[in-house]
């Protein structure tokens, strides 16, 4: 019987390199602003999600993997930090994540039931500074890994006052279109009225474009603190598009909440690359001290897609070596250590024959391969074959005088 990896979940092989090397390039650029490195258990107790995410939420009322003994499989990593700091406040405040989570979606293009988030979290920093040092880090990460076509929509929640008298207009005016609202939104009228305000439902497009907002509900103090966010990103040049419609689906957050939204068109209805925003209550939420906090994770199957990062064009050239003569290895593998900027595959096997060692030097994406077989070896020759256009010569000279750029580089 053959098995498949699950659905939605993929089994990295190709990408694993490209995977090591954005989590490399985040850490690298995470640590310079102080950020500690924190790896959270993979199962969590499924009430911190109903205590954070929120029991309406899409993601724990239908789409967490979940143990018989009220275990889940993390659907977002900001929970579990949060805990993990509650437990233990002596942990660094700025702590970072490159790591997989799980939801239970339908699959499709950058859509997975595994999938890698890169992420932070600042604790106990009210000031906007969180905001706009988070939004300079996600601009400076962007820059390394060479997205440029992405816009950074914003909006603010404000305090949980605020927002009660948000829900209470926006529920009177939702009730008085009732009828008009799709079956989906009918259902979040009871359960997730915010929610509504992203349906993608064509017959609710007419009714949200001319919902009250969260924006006119705000006290005097929620408006003051935004607006200095809006003044300090536009004193350092940080573009935001405010969308008075964004709301995200994470019940935690209060203050700003925004999304960084692709818009190349490259990953079709996925639009999001990563979110965030500020979530002053979760620390009380979870049994721990009154504590601020400001955060943000990308998705990286979606960077991958959006970059076109998999495409490695800079990708190091492969030379593959078939022999049949085992005396020639300790030259071949002296030639391999010498060897910066080409990888040399070696297949040395006296069972398996050249026609099979071939298929695996070809598999490998080797560009060209070297044949020694014992009359080349008694003869000092060796054939070149190239892989791309299989064309295959002679030449007359040893393996041992091969200098690997010069063997790349002819024609
Ligand atoms: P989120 O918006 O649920 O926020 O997820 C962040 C990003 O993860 C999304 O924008 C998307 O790029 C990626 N993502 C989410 N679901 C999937 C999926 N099924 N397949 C592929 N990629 C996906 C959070 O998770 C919050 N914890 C962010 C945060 C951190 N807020 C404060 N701190």
């Amino acid at each position: 019987m053959k098995f498949q990896a699950p659905i939605g979940m993929k089994d990295l092989t190709k990408e694993s390199k490209l995977y090591r090397k954005l989590e490399d390039d985040f850490f690298s650029i995470l640590t310079q602003e102080s950020f500690t490195e924190i790896r959270t258990p993979i199962l969590e107790d499924k009430k911190l999600y109903s205590r954070s995410v929120g029991e309406s939420s899409d993601i724990v009322s239908k789409e967490m993997f979940e143990t018989l003994d009220g275990l889940v499989l993390r659907p977002e990593n900001t929970a579990s930090v949060m805990r993990a700091f509650v437990n233990d406040s002596e942990l660094c405040p700025r702590l970072a994540y490159f790591a997989p989570q799980f939801r239970k979606e339908r699959p499709q293009k950058g859509r997975l039931r595994q999938f890698y988030q890169y992420g932070f979290e600042i604790i106990g920093d009210a000031s906007p500074q969180a905001e706009i040092d988070s939004l300079l880090i996600i601009q400076k990460l962007y820059q390394k890994w060479g997205l440029t076509n992405y816009e950074i929509q914003v909006n603010f929640l404000g305090k949980k006052i605020d927002r009660e008298n948000y829900i209470n207009k926006l529920r009177t005016y939702l009730e008085s279109c009732k009828e008009k609202l799709s079956n989906l939104s009918k259902e979040r009228l009871e359960k997730n009225i915010l929610r509504i305000l992203d349906s993608k439902e064509e017959s609710d497009q007419d009714i949200i474009k001319n919902a009250p907002i969260i924006l006119d509900s705000l006290s005097e103090e929620s408006k003051k603190q935004w607006q200095k966010i809006l003044d300090l990103s536009s004193l350092l040049n940080i573009k935001l598009v405010i969308n008075p419609l964004l709301v995200r689906g994470l019940d935690y957050y209060t203050g700003m909440v925004f999304e960084v939204v692709d818009t190349s068109g490259l990953l079709g209805s996925q639009k999001a690359l990563g979110g965030g925003g500020r979530y002053d209550g979760l620390s009380k939420e979870l049994g721990g001290q009154d504590l601020s906090a400001f955060g943000f994770a990308g998705g990286v199957e979606r960077l991958i897609i959006a970059t076109n990062l998999d495409n490695d064009k800079d990708q190091m050239k492969k030379i593959g070596f078939v022999t049949t003569e085992k005396s020639i290895l300790n030259t071949l593998f002296a030639l391999k250590k010498q060897t910066k900027d080409i990888i040399i595959d070696i297949n040395v096997d006296t069972t398996i024959g050249f026609k099979k060692m071939f298929k695996r030097a070809n598999k490998n994406n080797c560009e060209k391969v070297v044949i020694i077989g014992s009359d080349e070896l008694a003869n000092n020759t060796f054939k070149l074959k190239n892989m791309i256009t299989g064309e295959e010569k002679i030449c007359n000279y040893s393996y041992k005088e091969i200098v690997i750029k010069k063997l790349m580089d002819e024609e």
